[in-house]
């Protein structure tokens, strides 16, 4: 390196260099930090030391370092009903909490509930203050603890969940069957016709089945079908009634109407199609698959009130 090949900043001494000088003539500054940069650089390392004091960090053994930040929350007590103040430690549990508290508390709210949970069903749908409250506060519970098998709209999954917005009910679409549904969950049973029927009977029933709701047009073979539909070799009436429109007691769907439960006919395109999948269903029936869960354990009274008029009103409110 000679002196000629310094540029004239360095040359004139202005700015200081490392010293260092590599590929010959590659020099590096030796600029000193701003000052605002320094500050803030050490701002910084002040922040960390306290947040570490403030709130949960460094694991320590089989626990953590707790701060000592704290958020104070109301609960209350499933068992007697009163709330209680509590404090902890800064975490986001007891921040939700704090949150949840708020709503849970808000007098408004609390007075609407109050009133829900006095009124009768048909108080209830009267009033449209009280039917704006149950469809937000409805809403809310449904996409919680229905939405995971019903869908969020309540629109089910053709053959596995029901769907609850088609005022079509298999065990009855009033608020107090709605209840009785809720509180003791319900399970569908229907035999399974494989081991009793002849593959032709079953074939023969599938195709009456077809007729109840003008799917098809009555032959000889739905008429065989009806016989046995109607008669003690199938048995279906007994369920199903003779009418065939369904038993709710039993659970049992209509099959006159062309809504479909759990046989999935609709997405069949050719009649063929559609009574293999009914000789399928009638083959297997339902043990078992089909479990509504009981909440009466998961959710309080007043809520399941309030749930019994939301879904109702979700199946169009007849
Ligand atoms: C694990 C899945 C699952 C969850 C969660 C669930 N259900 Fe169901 N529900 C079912 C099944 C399956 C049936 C059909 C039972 C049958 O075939 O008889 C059903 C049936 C029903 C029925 C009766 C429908 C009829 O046609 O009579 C209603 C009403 C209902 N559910 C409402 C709810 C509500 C409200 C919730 C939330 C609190 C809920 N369900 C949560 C699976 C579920
Ligand atoms: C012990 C009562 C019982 C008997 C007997 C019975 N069923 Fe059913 N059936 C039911 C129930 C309950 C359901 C609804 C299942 C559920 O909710 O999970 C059903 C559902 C059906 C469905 C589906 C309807 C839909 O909407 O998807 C068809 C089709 C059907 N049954 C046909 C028959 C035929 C045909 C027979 C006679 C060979 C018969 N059932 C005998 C109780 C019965």
């Amino acid at each position: 390196m000679s002196d000629n090949t310094l540029n004239t900043q360095q040359q004139s001494g202005a700015v200081q260099t490392t010293g260092h000088a590599w590929d010959s003539d590659l020099q590096e500054y030796n600029n000193p930090l701003p000052r605002w940069w320094l500050w803030c650089f050490y701002g910084t390392a002040i922040f960390s030391v306290l947040y570490w004091f403030f709130y949960p960090s460094w694991p320590v053994g089989n626990s953590w370092i707790k701060g000592f930040g704290t958020v104070s929350y109301t609960i209350t007590d499933k068992a007697t009903g009163k709330a209680q103040e509590r404090e902890s430690r800064w975490n986001t549990r007891a921040l939700l909490l704090e949150d949840l508290g708020d709503a849970a508390n808000d007098p408004q709210r609390k007075a609407m509930l109050a009133k829900v949970q006095t009124a009768s069903y048909d108080q209830i749908i009267k009033d449209p203050k009280m039917m704006a409250f149950v469809r937000s506060v409805g809403k809310g519970l449904f996409g919680d603890n229905c939405a995971a098998c019903h869908g969020s709209g309540g629109g089910g999954v053709a053959g596995l969940y029901p769907n609850l917005t088609d005022d079509d009910w298999l065990w009855g679409g009033g608020m107090d069957k709605i209840q009785e549904t809720l509180v003791n969950g319900r399970k569908g049973f229907m035999p399974a016709f494989g081991a009793v029927l002849k593959p032709e009977q079953l074939d023969d029933v599938a195709e009456y089945v077809l007729t109840l709701s003008d799917e098809a047009k009555s032959s000889e073979a739905s008429e065989r079908g009806k016989a046995i539909f109607q008669g003690q070799v199938g048995g279906c009436y007994y369920c199903h009634g003779a009418d065939a429109k369904g038993v709710q007691s039993q659970g049992a769907a209509n099959l006159t109407d062309k809504i479909w439960a759990i046989a999935n006919v609709p997405a069949q395109k050719t009649l063929q199609d559609k009574k293999a999948v009914l000789t399928a269903f009638i083959t297997n029936g339902v043990n078992n698959t089909r479990i509504m869960p009981a909440w009466k354990d998961r959710l309080s009274p007043t809520d399941i009130k309030l749930l019994a008029v939301y879904v109702h009103q979700l199946g169009g409110a007849k």
